[in-house]
């Protein structure tokens, strides 16, 4: 994610989305069976990023637990992402943020670890609770490029069917790998984005639309063709179905075969920005919120890691002028970019005999 606090600062629709997952961790909380004493109970954020969005889930989960295990036992929190992942805004965010978890929490302690998800982050039986959210569609690689689109599933025929059994195959991955570190009766909640039977995931419209602003750039000359057909943005959506197959002794493959699926839930999110824009008809703050919004997760996959954070003051990037282009195209015609979010939510176990 685009680095700094930018992440945390335009990333409402994915707050809104963690807010759905808070009742099943709440759940899971209560249910996990707890270390012996003296070990500490351990919480994995899978793909934190800067944390911002996990500071509910976790003060969530910190409050059911307390409850069940007092004082002085220890809490364990270890914020996952990938190595590139701006850390030190995270611990800033713990450190500082009126709204941390770590505010008047005694023997609670946060930890970070820089590795991918699609292998073990932990040592095998230590996690007791995970949680992931907004993740577990970002593909381990793009299966090949994507030609005339950045969006994988705009894509057609063979190129479609690339990233599909990618994406079934990195979500076999991750389930094979939390099966491991998941502790005997530990819990995963688990929430994803979710395309239907159409191949629509509710992103369609923003998508397109960027995509289009790239053409421009490419038909400006201000971009060149060939870095455009680069550009691809490593997401694939599953459906439910194809989610849930994966999980228990029915799987089609063995890998998540270990994990039971203990509840699970499709919700349709609004958008945050398009609320705010019906209650003011203000279109330039909407394009504004909705451009930053979009730079926030897709800057590194298309421009690279060198953000707003990185860059000297008053420097200009090819991407400030994307996303400027398409701040302006959302004003012009915001019901365009409006999102139509579909997510899953999952709670999965390890059983106490596995
Ligand atoms: C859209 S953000 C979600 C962040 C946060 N969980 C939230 O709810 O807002 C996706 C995060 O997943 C991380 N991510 C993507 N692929 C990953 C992988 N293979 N291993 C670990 N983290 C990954 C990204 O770096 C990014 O920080």
């Amino acid at each position: 994610m685009t680095a700094g606090d930018y992440y945390n600062a335009h990333s409402q629709q994915q707050h809104n989305a963690t807010i759905a997952c808070l009742p099943l961790l709440e759940r899971a909380a209560g249910d996990v069976p707890l270390p012996a004493a003296g070990q500490p109970f351990l919480i994995a954020d899978y793909g934190a990023a800067q944390g911002r969005n996990s500071l509910e889930p976790v003060r969530t989960i910190l409050a059911t637990i307390r409850r069940r295990l007092p004082l002085p036992a220890p809490i364990a929190v270890v914020h996952t992402d990938l190595p590139e992942n701006d850390f030190n805004a995270l611990f800033t965010l713990l450190g500082e943020s009126p709204e941390s978890y770590l505010r008047d929490a005694p023997e609670v302690y946060a930890f970070a670890a820089g590795k991918t998800f699609y292998e073990q982050v932990f040592p095998g039986g230590l996690v007791s609770l995970g949680y992931t959210a907004s993740t577990v569609h970002w593909l381990s690689a793009a299966p090949g490029p994507l030609s005339g689109h950045i969006w994988p599933l705009r894509a057609e025929g063979p190129t479609h069917d690339a990233f599909a059994a990618r994406a079934r195959q990195d979500w076999q991955t991750f389930l094979a790998c939390r099966s491991r570190e998941l502790r005997p009766g530990g819990q995963l909640v688990v929430m994803a984005g979710l395309r239907d039977a159409a191949g629509h995931c509710g992103l369609d419209g923003v998508m397109d639309l960027a995509n289009e602003a790239l053409q421009e750039l490419v038909a400006a000359g201000t971009l060149t063709a060939a870095a455009y057909e680069r550009m691809v943005l490593p997401i694939y959506y599953q459906t439910a179905e194809e989610y849930i197959a994966a999980l228990g002794p029915d799987a089609a493959s063995g890998a998540g075969a270990v994990l039971r699926l203990v509840e699970s839930q499709e919700v349709s999110l609004s958008d945050v920005y398009w609320r705010q824009y019906e209650a003011t008809r203000d279109a330039q703050a909407y394009a504004a919120a909705y451009a930053a919004y979009l730079r926030a997760f897709t800057e590194p996959s298309l421009f690279g890691t060198a953000g707003p954070a990185q860059r000297a003051p008053g420097a200009v990037s090819l991407a400030d002028v994307f996303y400027q282009r398409v701040q302006e195209r959302i004003a012009a015609e915001p019901a365009r970019a409006v999102s139509h979010w579909r997510i899953l939510l999952l709670r999965v176990a390890r059983p106490l005999a596995a």
